[in-house]
């Protein structure tokens, strides 16, 4: 049967970032650049390849930059065209998306990533949707990421959320499945835990900040149940449904960089700079310094 198509893509960017202070005192994470480019327009470019129409930025008090980044910055446009800056005017119309297709909703209060995608419950309205954490860049840039899981999605319909195997002692830092059959990478899924104690873990396959979801998942996070560290939590939302929905887990490919983590960070910018021709032979020579 054929699978609606996921048109839109929840971005939930509430978060404080306290791990980047004091960077985040006055820039949102989802702002930093790697590279050259803010975390979160990796994640734009990455839903607008797999067909994403509709961006919803879930964002908070002190996140105003993010609106502006998307907008027209008419007299830096000005200026560069007076100066016939024709490359940098191009690198600027990457960064803006049709007028309407960006929504921003407010989470009053950080209380949760289940939260944070749940105020975003009117604008989803009741079709399946695509969820991405902008900390995570996931990188694969022939096939992105939410794209392979899009594909997947429309064969075997239901939730499909990005996994990756970490090491058996990382397995307490993340949202776990409980894996039954698999198929190549996709894993059917009867059950997920958050952050698992050490030892409990039903698995290595580690959620990795994408997901396709079903609109019942709103119902579910209506009901604003606290989990793990006191917070409304996705992974709870989407385990109450397991069984009752389908739900696959996707092993993506491509590299993953957890950009929320200063290391994580650091690593993405030096992986990445080392792809780019104009500045990777610098980068490489100072690395060998080392
Ligand atoms: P994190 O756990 O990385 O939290 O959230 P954080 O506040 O962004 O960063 P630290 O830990 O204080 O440094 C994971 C994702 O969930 C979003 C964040 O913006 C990030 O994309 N989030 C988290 C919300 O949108 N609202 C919340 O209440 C919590």
């Amino acid at each position: 049967m054929a699978q609606p198509r996921v048109r839109k893509a929840v971005f939930p960017v509430g978060g404080m970032g306290t791990r980047f202070l004091p960077a985040t005192k006055a820039v949102p994470k989802e702002l930093l650049p790697v590279v050259d480019k803010p975390l979160l327009q990796y994640a734009v470019d990455e839903a607008l390849a797999a067909g994403c129409e509709q961006m919803i930025f879930v964002t908070a008090r002190g996140k105003g930059a993010l609106e502006d980044y998307f907008d027209i910055a008419g007299e830096m446009v000005a200026t560069l065209t007076a100066r016939g800056k024709a490359a940098e005017l191009a690198v600027l119309d990457g960064t803006q998306l049709p007028a309407g297709d960006i929504a921003y909703v407010r989470q009053q209060e950080p209380l949760g990533l289940g939260h944070a995608v749940w105020c975003a419950r009117h604008l989803v309205g009741r079709e399946p949707f695509a969820v991405l954490l902008p900390d995570e860049l996931l990188w694969e840039p022939a096939n992105p990421c939410l794209k392979q899981m899009a594909d997947a999605h429309a064969r075997v319909g239901g939730n499909v959320i990005a996994v990756m195997e970490v090491p058996a002692e990382h397995t307490h830092r993340y949202g776990i499945i409980v894996p039954g059959q698999a198929d190549g990478a996709l894993t059917e899924m009867t059950g997920m835990v958050e952050k698992p104690k050490a030892g409990t873990a039903p698995s290595r396959l580690a959620a990795v900040g994408r997901y396709i979801l079903q609109p019942e998942v709103m119902d579910v996070l209506s009901q604003h149940k606290r989990g793990a560290g006191g917070e409304i939590q996705l992974t709870d939302a989407m385990a109450e449904l397991i069984g009752i929905q389908p739900f696959h887990a996707w092993t993506f490919g491509g590299r993953r960089f957890d950009c929320g983590d200063k290391a994580g960070h650091i690593t993405a910018n030096i992986a990445l700079a080392l792809e780019r021709p104009d500045i990777a032979p610098d980068v490489r020579a100072y690395l060998a310094t080392l």
